[in-house]
């Protein structure tokens, strides 16, 4: 069972943390210097696929990495949540939730910012900026508390 709950893991979790990261690093700031109406273009042409693909990965980490914690004994019970690795396995959750949110709020402003073609660079261009940064550190984050979590270093 928990082989079964440790792969499906890793596959949410690296479609998810990969998918973000493209995003954020490569088709933000590509879409940040094209004209807005381009831009939008392309934001209406992915929006189906990715919100499929990046919404079903991230509610599966949300779900596998809690249940990892669980089937592999770090965290037996509710009351576990309060050692070292129930802490670690909080601070994972936390921040998966607040990237997706960060981000989420950042694709809503994008949209908003396609009607106005004039300002649409200036603003698209913080966006970019703010999600690379965001999306970029909480991946370093998380990448770090899954290797300290599986080098047993809490
Ligand atoms: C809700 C958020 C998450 C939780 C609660 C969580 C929880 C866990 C737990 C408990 C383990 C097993 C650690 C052990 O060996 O005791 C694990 C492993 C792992 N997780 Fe996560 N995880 C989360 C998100 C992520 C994300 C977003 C990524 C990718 C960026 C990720 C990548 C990994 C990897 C690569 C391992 C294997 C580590 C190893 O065996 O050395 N996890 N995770």
């Amino acid at each position: 069972m928990n082989e079964i709950i440790h792969i499906l893991h890793l596959l949410a979790a690296t479609t998810w943390a990969g998918g973000n990261l493209f995003f954020a690093l490569i088709l933000l700031p590509a879409m940040a210097r094209s004209p807005a109406a381009e831009a939008s273009a392309l934001f209406d042409r992915i929006g189906p696929a990715s919100g499929l693909v990046m919404g079903v990965s991230g509610v599966l980490v949300l779900v596998t990495g809690p249940l990892r914690a669980w089937a592999g004994g770090g965290i037996p019970s509710l009351g576990a949540l309060g050692s070292p690795y129930g802490l670690w396995v909080i601070a994972a959750f936390v921040i998966v939730v607040a990237v997706s949110g960060f981000d989420g709020a950042g694709r809503a402003r994008l949209r908003r910012s396609f009607d106005d073609p004039s300002t649409y660079p200036t603003v698209a261009g913080g966006i970019a900026r703010r999600t690379a940064w965001v999306t970029a550190g909480g991946m370093t984050l998380l990448i770090l508390i899954m290797a300290l979590l599986g080098l047993g270093l809490y």
